[in-house]
């Protein structure tokens, strides 16, 4: 095992499945099943040897290691996820050192024909006590933002990699997106349970890296916009992709213009302007990635009244889910410390929405935000922007 890779949580979650696998084609005692098990053994009992404990928790579509999602195998294992909770009554699984061979084999009986109505009886029968399950729990509230606000972080390091795949003009992947709508996703159904979340997440920033938490809480505040209408949750979703994806353009603008403290002049103003097309193409060749984010990212600079840029023929109609985009944009822009301005209360960017609606903004939807953020006000100590 000496030249075997490192064993971490991931990898060894992929040897767990891989002796469900096995053990689904051949019997207990087939060579296949008890390789299988000894890999997964030897892994374990070296990821402990460094760290002392493993936990595996399944959260719906989610899989958390160590307080950590794993949005690729969360994708990849969404069905085991799924027969884990809903079919054996298991909603973790944690390992501490000292585990023994014979509690694979608990395990693997837990996973295959489950635990029995009581996991506590079960474990004492098999003599457990370096293997944990525990049954599904019910989401709370607290442990609900904890989650929101992991899947949030976890935006900020997709798009964070998506950059610095761009700037080495390496080609995007489908797992970038697959990634990014796993996280987006996780902070929708959250946000469906606890609305209150949107302006919490939303009041997230960054002076550093301005863009990346900006796209993050533009997608949140779409998706916060998006629910006080009414959408389906479907659309919600893209609609939070389109807000992740928004100024993907800006990674082709040069730093010096796009960290300038202060404000740019013509020439500069000019270049930064093409971010619009700039994301558009990038998108049009992103895989996996549908067309909604493509529109959002060209028109998100369109005004209501046709003003604004990029310059389009006359007549050209900006899709609602970009006026949607444009109002999230430039609400969090407006509530964002920058190197020339300071953060606006957020009272002050209300009245410049009111005012700007008809002009700017599409003024249905100004209504609709003034709505939420009064709702999400009248609860003390939940704001924080
Ligand atoms: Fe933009
Ligand atoms: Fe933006």
């Amino acid at each position: 095992m000496s030249d075997a890779p490192a064993p971490d949580p991931q990898l060894i979650f992929t040897y767990l499945h891989g002796l469900l696998r096995a053990a689904g084609l051949y019997l207990p005692t087939h060579p296949q099943t008890h390789r299988a098990k000894q890999t997964l053994f030897q892994a374990v009992t070296g990821y402990l040897a460094r760290h002392g404990r493993l936990t595996y928790r399944f959260m719906g579509d989610l899989l958390v290691a160590n307080d950590r999602i794993l949005p690729r195998e969360s994708l990849l294992y969404r069905r085991f996820l799924e027969t884990c909770q809903e079919e054996r009554g298991l909603g973790s699984i944690a390992f501490t050192e000292g585990l023994q061979e014979r509690e694979i084999d608990a395990l693997l009986e837990a996973l295959t024909k489950g635990a029995g109505p009581s996991i506590v009886e079960w474990s004492a029968r098999w003599r457990l006590t370096h293997l944990h399950l525990a049954p599904p729990t019910q989401p709370d509230r607290q442990s609900g933002e904890g989650v929101a606000r992991r899947a949030y972080y976890g935006s900020i390091e997709v798009l964070r990699d998506i950059e610095s795949m761009v700037r080495a003009r390496r080609a995007l992947t489908l797992e970038h997106v697959g990634t990014l709508r796993v996280y987006t996703s996780t902070m929708l159904e959250q946000m469906l349970q606890a609305p209150g979340l949107v302006l919490r997440l939303a009041s997230i920033k960054s002076y550093d890296e301005y863009t990346l938490y900006h796209s993050v809480n533009v997608a949140v505040i779409s998706m916060g916009i998006g629910l006080a209408l009414g959408l389906p949750h479907e659309l919600l979703r893209e609609l939070g992709m389109a807000g992740m994806l928004h100024d993907l353009g800006k990674i082709a603008i040069p730093l010096d213009v796009l960290r300038k403290p202060g404000l740019l002049d013509a020439e500069e103003w000019r270049i930064m302007c093409r971010h619009p097309v700039l994301g558009a193409d990038l998108l049009a060749r992103l895989p996996g990635s549908n067309r909604l984010p493509l529109i959002v990212a060209f028109e998100h600079h369109m005004r209501y009244d046709g003003k604004g840029y990029p310059f389009v023929r006359e007549g050209w109609r900006q899709h609602p889910v970009s006026r949607l985009a444009c109002l999230a944009d430039v609400f969090d822009a407006m509530t964002s410390r920058r190197a020339y301005k300071k953060a606006i209360p957020l009272d002050q960017v209300r009245a410049f929405v009111r005012d700007e609606a008809g002009r700017t903004f599409d003024p249905r939807l100004v209504k609709v935000l003034d709505r939420t953020l009064r709702i999400m006000r009248d609860r003390p100590a939940q704001v924080s922007a």
